[in-house]
């Protein structure tokens, strides 16, 4: 699967970039649906929604989703795809677009970042909690429940609008999250998790495979530098060195 990191927010943009540089499956746009190369996108596309818990269209990118894919009788299509039940934040929904598709996007991954917009939800006292988690478990939530037909995912910026978080917090964490994405085909299953839960700001050797250190030995990820992972302080390359993913 092709993912295309899409946002008008050029810094935005240019950090992503930096955090992926060799990452062949993942392309960038600094712009709008509507200015997205149609040649970008394959037949099956899908776009991530940074929605709010009951599918409102009305603010942010989703308002540039409701303008692309057809105004307000579009929201009231989409509403009902969501159905009647609260959607809590990080929850996916996969909703088709049947008719309403346009340029090869056929889904929206609906990925609640917040609630309901009514404040900022960023807090620099609490960064991992109200910024890093959020947003890596928004965008690995998205990753893990894209259909498998789809080719090319859309993902604008998440939780870098009404909710406040910084631009090197939010490209942290989406850059994070595509790469233990991918990390599959490298390592274990077990220490993949390791690796996030380091990120999250947890360590709980309990949940360590037994065959932890050869395993990290082999991918030259230095067992100091993983044990005082702060997200805050450090490079993702402190989890897991550059050039085993660069596919
Ligand atoms: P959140 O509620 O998660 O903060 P928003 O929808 O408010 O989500 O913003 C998410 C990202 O979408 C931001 O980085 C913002 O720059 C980007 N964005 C908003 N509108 C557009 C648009 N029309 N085209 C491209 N990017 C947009
Ligand atoms: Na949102
Ligand atoms: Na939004």
């Amino acid at each position: 699967m092709q993912v295309i990191l899409l946002d008008k927010n050029k810094a935005l943009v240019s950090l992503w970039k930096k955090g992926l540089e060799s990452f062949k499956y993942v392309s960038f746009h600094t712009g709008t649906l509507e200015d997205l190369p149609r040649e970008m996108l394959g037949t099956n596309a899908a776009v991530v929604s940074p929605g709010n818990s009951f599918g409102f269209l009305g603010g942010g990118f989703d308002l540039a989703i409701q303008s692309f894919f057809g105004g307000k009788d579009f929201e009231k299509f989409f509403k009902k795809q969501i159905g009647q039940f609260y959607k809590p934040v990080g929850e996916a929904t996969i909703v088709d677009l049947d008719h309403w598709a346009r340029n090869g996007i056929r889904y929206i991954v609906h990925i609640p970042t917040v609630v309901a917009p009514t404040r900022k939800i960023f807090d620099a006292e609490r960064p991992i909690e109200t910024g890093y988690q959020l947003v890596f478990n928004a965008m690995w939530s998205a990753l893990v429940h894209t259909p498998k037909e789809v080719e090319s995912l859309i993902v604008p910026g998440l939780g870098t609008g009404y909710l406040g978080v910084p631009e090197a917090v939010c490209s942290k964490s989406m850059v994070f999250a595509l790469k233990m994405f991918s990390a599959g085909k490298i390592m274990s299953v077990e220490l993949r998790n390791v690796l996030i839960m380091h990120f999250l700001g947890f360590r709980y050797e309990g949940f360590f495979p037994a065959t932890y250190k050869e395993e990290c030995a082999k991918l030259g990820i230095d067992l100091d530098k993983l044990k005082h992972f702060d997200v805050c302080e450090h490079p993702v390359t402190n989890l897991l060195p550059n050039g085993h993913l660069s596919i």
